[in-house]
């Protein structure tokens, strides 16, 4: 099986199929967030597999505290315009808080919205209670496909009371593997795993049919996720260890935008060519 189907544009789509069939072949997945059409162009040319519209958009673009408030509105406000801006990476929508948790029915209506009026390929819900497992089994048999999130699970800080890490003690180690395959019964494509120890990772990774996909997981994951703005360095008050900074973006702007508040006030912008 090829890893990619073929769109109109000849190029090489991606499904749940081809990350299904890259743990198959051993071929890590690559996947980042983005919240607009810019970036999903960019992580589109740079190859990027899965694109996740992430509610932490609530954190990195609102500037909030927690994801708990993010909207279904907002979600597909933002999931649009990804969708627009990419072109083959699988695009997967976040259901927000409360949007999913309540009533399986009420997570297949809301998905369906998702789906039907931004054009993604997919949704992602955290946890794994017996609500959420009714509704991933329900959402996949009406053919829209689930990848599941484990772990730490941002939308659940309440509850936690903290970000640290998860699965360190037996107990929870256990529950969340159990739970990762709680999630691949229901009908899962995959599962994210946050923040929990490499080991952890790995078994769970090694046992499940499905793709893993890890953020502070470890390198035995089948593929890795990171917030766009970690990573390329915009973020710069979330440091934890299992970011890896790619650019420095952050200074990078801030350098750009001083000369060009400098060339402003000194008049050397625009000049003759910049003018008509
Ligand atoms: O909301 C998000 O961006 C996420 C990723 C960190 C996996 O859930």
């Amino acid at each position: 099986m090829s890893l990619a189907i073929q769109d109109d544009k000849n190029k090489k789509k991606i499904t749940t199929l081809s990350i299904k069939e890259m743990k198959r072949i051993g071929r890590k997945i690559v996947c980042l967030t983005a919240y607009d059409a810019m970036m999903g162009r960019v992580f589109s040319e740079a190859d990027v597999d899965l694109i996740l519209v992430g509610d932490s958009l609530g954190n990195v673009f609102q500037g909030l505290e927690t994801t708990l408030s993010v909207t279904l509105k907002q979600i597909i406000y933002h999931t649009k315009a990804v969708v627009r801006g990419s072109d083959h990476p699988l695009i997967v929508a976040d259901m927000p808080f409360m949007t999913y948790q309540v009533t399986a029915n009420e997570a297949l209506t809301n998905a369906g919205q998702i789906m039907k009026e931004t054009g993604c390929s997919a949704v992602k819900v955290e946890g794994s209670s017996p609500v959420v497992i009714e509704a991933i089994r329900k959402m996949t048999e009406t053919g829209i496909p689930v990848l599941g999130h484990l772990g730490l699970t941002p939308q659940s800080i309440n509850q936690f009371g903290s970000y640290r890490a998860r699965g360190t003690n037996q107990d929870e180690a256990e529950r969340i593997f159990h739970d990762a395959h709680l999630l691949q019964e229901a009908g899962a494509f995959a599962v994210v795993l946050e923040k929990i120890p490499a080991e952890l990772g790995k078994r769970i990774s090694e046992s499940l049919s499905i793709s893993t996909i890890g953020i502070g997981a470890g390198p035995y994951c089948d593929g890795q996720i990171l917030v766009w703005t970690d990573m390329l360095g915009l973020t710069t008050d979330f440091n934890p260890r299992f970011v890896r900074h790619y650019l420095n973006l952050n200074e990078l702007i801030l350098n750009a935008v001083k000369s060009y508040g400098d060339d402003v006030r000194s008049n050397n912008f625009p000049n003759k060519s910049e003018s008509y």
